[in-house]
């Protein structure tokens, strides 16, 4: 059982939450009020057209729209993977949906998030335009520059508290060094073929078709599984298998050894066989798979996705819920996710899966932290480094799948251009 990093007790997440829904609302109204204050002081707008007043109130809105995005996203990253939040009305619409599909939970922590932040604005409109209408050394543009200087506060303050969350909560996730058990993977997630894999098994079944065959595929963060490893034994010269964390690769071997103990992959072997067209595979089906699966694993590696790799490359890479599912920052997975792309030759395709816009996933009582990437994401990441996106991306709702974490999956077959790189 992993320890240290469980989510608090649910009366210490709520006062946790209480007491930052009070320094974050004072915080801000200093930094805001402070801002606005300091931008009549100066008389930075002093002079200006009307129109050019309200366009820098307009502009001064999207700003503080683009700080507090950067917030909300963090703060639903907070509550997955902590339980507590920095609003307590985003908290209590988090709780109350918490049963519901995720999707609706993140919805509901939003919209309590974003009310309270409404809410606040209130204040300083009857106060800006209050003190122009009574107070005479007060006007218009001194009420319209001090609105659009507590917006620029705001959205600072906004930008600074998100990052700093975000900051925290990677530091406060699950931690794969200390916290990762393979047997607790393997038990939440790969006791039966749920919805996800249902997917993504499918997906990786009908693109394995457009691999170079008779060439070694590389398995990149494979953990402690094989259920996508049986669909590329037909096709692959050799298979290597790479992980970061020993335990996982221990896992497989247990397998290739037919250690009793080890997993049993058969109820994915039959789907796999399934998705090939197999329409009731027989148990002798499923013990010719497993063979040829074994026969075909050459290598179990060490590989580390947050570094660049100087290892020749491979025809056919597979990278299934890895870079998305190691990291809670974006600009990790991006450098992750571009070490894993710079592995394919060109010419060669990589096979990817990814949760989709996700925080957290569970294992055992921990939360591990994900990177809440979508399919854009991919796309703009594959283009930037190999030029263009050649290839399906797929993106899957996810119905009946029990709460992991996430409701979708981006699942995506993309060829490396054959003059790239
Ligand atoms: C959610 S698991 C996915 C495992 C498997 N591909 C699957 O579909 O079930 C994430 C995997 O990423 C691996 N991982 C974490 N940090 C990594 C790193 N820095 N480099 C490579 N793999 C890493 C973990 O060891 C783990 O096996």
């Amino acid at each position: 059982m992993a320890l240290g990093v469980a989510r608090p007790a649910s009366w210490t997440a709520w006062a946790v939450s209480a007491v930052a829904t009070v320094l974050s609302t004072y915080a801000l109204d200093l930094v805001a009020t402070a801002a606005g204050l300091l931008a009549v002081t100066a008389g930075v707008l002093d002079g200006l057209a009307a129109t050019w007043l309200v366009a820098v109130l307009v502009a001064s809105y999207l700003a503080w729209y683009l700080g507090l995005r950067t917030n909300l996203v963090a703060n639903l990253r907070l509550l997955e993977v902590t339980g507590a939040s920095t609003n307590v009305l985003s908290k209590a619409a988090f709780e109350l949906t918490r049963r519901r599909r995720p999707r609706v939970r993140r919805w509901a922590a939003t919209s309590g998030y974003l009310l309270t932040e409404l809410a606040k604005e209130v204040p300083y409109y009857a106060g800006a335009f209050g003190a122009a209408l009574v107070a005479d050394p007060v006007d218009a543009t001194d009420a319209i520059t001090f609105l659009a200087g507590a917006n620029l506060g705001a959205a600072a303050y906004e930008y600074a508290l998100g990052r700093g969350t975000t900051a925290y909560v990677a530091h406060r996730a699950a931690s794969f060094d200390t916290d990762w058990v393979p047997a607790d993977y393997l038990r939440d997630y790969y006791r039966e073929v749920e919805p996800d894999e249902v997917a993504t098994i499918g997906f990786f079944v009908r693109e394995i078709a457009g691999a170079c065959r008779a060439r070694p595929v590389l398995y990149f963060g494979t953990g402690p599984t094989l259920h996508h490893v049986f669909l590329a034994a037909p096709v692959a010269s050799e298979i290597h298998l790479g992980d970061y964390l020993d335990a996982n690769l221990a896992e497989v071997r247990r397998w290739l050894d037919r250690d009793p103990g080890a997993h049993d992959w058969r109820p994915f072997v039959r789907h796999t066989l399934a998705c090939e067209g197999v329409a009731a595979p027989t148990p002798d089906d499923v013990r010719h798979r497993e063979e040829l699966t074994r026969a075909r694993v050459t290598r179990l590696v060490h590989v580390d996705g947050r570094c660049p790799s100087s290892e020749p490359r491979w025809a056919t890479v597979v990278s299934a819920y890895c870079a998305d599912s190691a990291t809670g920052d974006p600009r990790a997975w991006a450098t992750f996710m571009g070490h894993v792309l710079d592995r394919v030759e060109p010419g060669g395709l990589l096979l990817t899966a990814m949760l989709r816009r996700s925080h957290g996933y569970r294992v055992g009582d921990v939360t591990f932290a994900s990177a809440g990437v979508d399919e854009g994401d991919l796309r703009r990441l594959v283009r930037a480094r190999w030029g263009a996106v050649d290839g399906a991306v797929e993106v899957h709702e996810l119905r009946d799948q029990p709460d992991h974490g996430y409701a979708g999956i981006v699942l995506a077959a993309l060829r490396r251009p054959a003059g790239h790189g």
